[in-house]
């Protein structure tokens, strides 16, 4: 640690209140603020927080946005505190910043984690230029239930696929080197198992087997230290009795202990607060003695360490070595990322009105946003769509819309490059005259006439594009909801367009997997498109008419009925597993619908058709130090060149514990021409065979596995083989 000296040093010379100022990050009054992300921001004004930075009582200011106003806060901090410690400037710059890209469900539908390390590069470059340090990113929960309205700020259901992103994205956001004026320090949240909140509630309980909560819930977190990640936000829920907020085994033992994590761990929103509303602190300053000794080391925003810390340690409550310790690791971040060096790293104005980069970044979204979009279904090759001589009816509330692009967070966008779908298929149609637009409702309620003139509109078509979905507000923090449906009206008009019998391509706009009904469950093609951000009409025109041949897998599985929730792929066998095909007797199944997917995870469609070869393993029988190499033959058979996802996945047939049906655990896209055929070949050792077991820990065990390589976690045969002893 090269800064080492200089750190202790400074804690030598600081004040109580001053290393107690190194704990709290508080809203930035000082800047354009994203006001509308939390509750209430504890209004305090500007110059109540110049005076705290003058009086070294502020570590670190959150979402407020600017290189000159944030440069005027540092150098009240430099320049006018008694230590001239600098400010951490951090803000939520989640799928993008003035580009936005699409949100991380949708970027983790392309199966390319390069891709999600590339957004996060260009959201890196203008976040860092707006005079932002540090990003509330990226989220790196494992989303089980579709109920759950941050399941859109996911990587979705699937432990390794959240691993890749988790990783992929740190070191986008932080780039090679941490002390450039481009890296942005990342911050992997929410640790942990905020996906887990029972029945999808946000905030909710989590009770949970505490194997689960390694195997499933940790590994993200654990992939995302190891690939940099210095900083991390605990969460809001409790585990299993516990508030991840002043949770020893999981802030000290797990992270400091068993992970030898040298980073800091900030709140969340007031979450050190809360412990009372949990019933786990009796008042504040009982909650700022519980956070802080079970390590966590920066409150946001609560003001309960400001307020307390210096009593309790005064009264001998909180030993000094605690705040001492917590300080360290605060101030060694700040080293880390080239702060003492140079404080205004990353606060140049006129870095931040350079529009240079514009293209590039439209480019990469518009990449990311065609990547991301996946095909359901495509019943006598309806898509793709043709640029002339086929009239297209845009029917939907989200036809025109420009309001519902960007997605839950979407807070520093800029709203004019944004393209709406009606402007991205106008502009790539040859005859923009062979296209007519009726919303035929308004998101949530029918209109008048709407219905009326959308059938007319469909009847004198050739083929109808139905846009509809969710508003971006049905999805983010607080936006659970018990059916993850469309809502009535947008159902209605698809009911109604149904009628007309012309082909209708569904669009969905989406920030979770949904229920599809009726008419939209049975249009001809359903095209997922969640939210893409700045490029959203080029991206989904590109798709919708054969320039970009589709490529991207569900990250969630798509249930049949919003009953089945908490309804993923990877789920423990059963005793009854339900058998497809045979008649509902005593087996898992619902009374209504089987125990499967509508659409799985992993499924997707392509304009060409993949065929794939029975897996060739390298051996049936693994030693116990070997490596089981995994060959399998992928053809393209269909008409146009396209990109595959080839998924492997693993069941281990008897454990200690019962292990799920199937996990994914490679997976590779592939680009294949017309008629190519290639081996696509993956490598698995005994680590990938590990799970916690009764003792919870981890574990392989010798025994038979089965083995798939297929194009989504429903289909394929699976090999076999042994694991050995020895
Ligand atoms: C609360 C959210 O849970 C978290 O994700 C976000 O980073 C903070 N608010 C700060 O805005």
């Amino acid at each position: 640690m090269p800064h080492q000296p200089r750190i202790e040093g400074l804690i030598t010379r600081m004040t109580l209140e001053e290393k107690i100022g190194q704990l709290g990050a508080f809203a930035d009054a000082l800047r354009p603020f994203a006001f509308e992300v939390n509750p209430e921001t504890f209004a305090r004004d500007a110059e109540q927080v110049r005076e705290q930075i003058r009086a070294g009582r502020v570590g670190a200011l959150f979402n407020g946005v600017g290189a000159a106003e944030g440069r005027e806060a540092q150098r009240i901090a430099v320049e006018e505190s008694r230590l001239g410690i600098p400010l951490l400037l951090g803000a939520d710059v989640i799928h993008g910043m003035r580009t936005v890209f699409p949100i991380p469900l949708g970027e983790a539908a392309s199966f390319e984690p390069d891709l999600a390390e590339r957004t996060a590069r260009a959201t890196a470059k203008e976040a860092t230029a707006a005079g932002i340090h540090w990003t509330f990113a990226p989220m790196v929960d494992v989303a089980r239930d579709q109920r759950w309205g941050r399941v859109a700020e996911t990587s979705g259901e699937d432990v390794h696929l959240s691993c890749e992103f988790a990783a992929a994205r740190v070191r986008g956001f932080q780039g090679g080197d941490l002390t450039a004026a481009d890296s942005l320090l990342a911050t992997p949240k929410h640790f942990a198992a905020y996906g887990a909140v029972s029945a999808g509630l946000d905030y909710n309980f989590v009770d949970l087997a505490p194997q689960t909560l390694r195997d499933v819930h940790l590994p993200p977190f654990k992939a995302a230290i190891d690939a940099g990640a210095l900083t991390l936000m605990s969460s809001f829920n409790d585990i299993n009795g516990v508030p991840a907020s002043a949770n020893r085994e999981l802030l000290t033992d797990l992270l400091r202990g068993e992970w030898k994590f040298e980073g800091f761990v900030v709140s969340d929103y007031t979450s050190d607060l809360e412990l009372i509303a949990h019933g786990y602190a009796s008042d504040e300053a009982d909650a700022a003695k519980k956070a802080l000794t079970a390590g966590l080391d920066m409150s946001l925003q609560s003001g309960i360490y400001a307020g307390h810390v210096a009593a309790l340690v005064e009264r001998g409550e909180i030993p000094m070595a605690v705040v001492d310790e917590a300080v360290r690791r605060v101030l060694a971040v700040k080293a880390a990322i080239g702060l003492f060096d140079d404080p205004y790293r990353s606060l140049d104005a006129a870095r931040e009105a350079d529009p240079s980069h514009i293209a590039a970044h439209d480019a990469l979204a518009r990449d990311c946003a065609r990547r991301s979009i996946v095909l359901l279904k495509n019943e006598d090759d309806v898509l793709p769509l043709k640029k002339s001589g086929q009239r297209i009816a845009l029917i939907g509330p989200f036809g025109s819309d420009t309001a519902h692009l960007g997605g839950c967070w979407n807070i520093f966008g800029d709203a004019a490059r944004m393209i709406d779908v009606e402007t991205g298929l106008r502009s790539a149609l040859d005859d923009a005259a062979s296209l007519v637009v009726v919303p035929g409702c308004a998101i949530e309620e029918p209109v008048e006439g709407g219905l009326e003139a959308a059938v007319a509109a469909a009847r004198e078509a050739d083929v109808v594009v139905l846009a509809l979905g969710e508003p971006h507000d049905y999805s983010g923090e607080a936006q659970s909801r018990t059916q993850i449906v469309l809502p009535a009206a947008q159902q209605a008009l698809a009911e109604a367009v149904a009628t007309t019998g012309t082909p209708v391509v569904v669009l969905l706009r989406n920030g979770r997997a949904l229920a599809l009904e009726g008419a939209v469950r049975d249009a001809q093609a359903i095209l997922v498109t969640w939210f893409l951000g700045t490029q959203t009409g080029p991206a989904v025109a590109d798709v919708l008419f054969g320039d970009y041949n589709p490529s991207a897998r569900l990250p969630v599985s798509f249930p049949q009925d919003s009953g089945q929730q908490p309804y993923f792929y990877n789920h423990p066998a059963t005793g009854r597993p339900n058998v497809p095909g045979t008649p509902r007797s005593f087996q898992a199944r619902w009374r209504e619908v089987a125990h499967a997917a509508l659409y799985p995870f992993g499924h997707g469609l392509s304009y060409t058709r993949f065929d794939y070869g029975a897996p060739q393993l390298g051996t049936d029988k693994l030693g116990w130090n070997g490596t089981l190499t995994v060959r399998t033959r992928i053809t393209n058979a269909g008409p146009r060149d396209g990109e595959d996802v080839a998924q492997l996945y693993l069941r281990d047939r008897t454990a200690n514990r019962v292990r799920p049906v199937r996990e994914l655990k490679r997976f590779a896209k592939v680009a294949l021409a017309v008629g190519e055929s290639r081996e696509v070949e993956f490598a698995l050792t005994r680590a990938d065979f590990e799970f916690h077991g009764v003792d919870n820990r981890p574990v392989a065990e010798p025994g038979l596995f089965d083995l798939w390589v297929a194009p989504s976690s429903a289909v394929g045969d699976a090999v076999t083989f042994e694991l050995l002893a020895s």
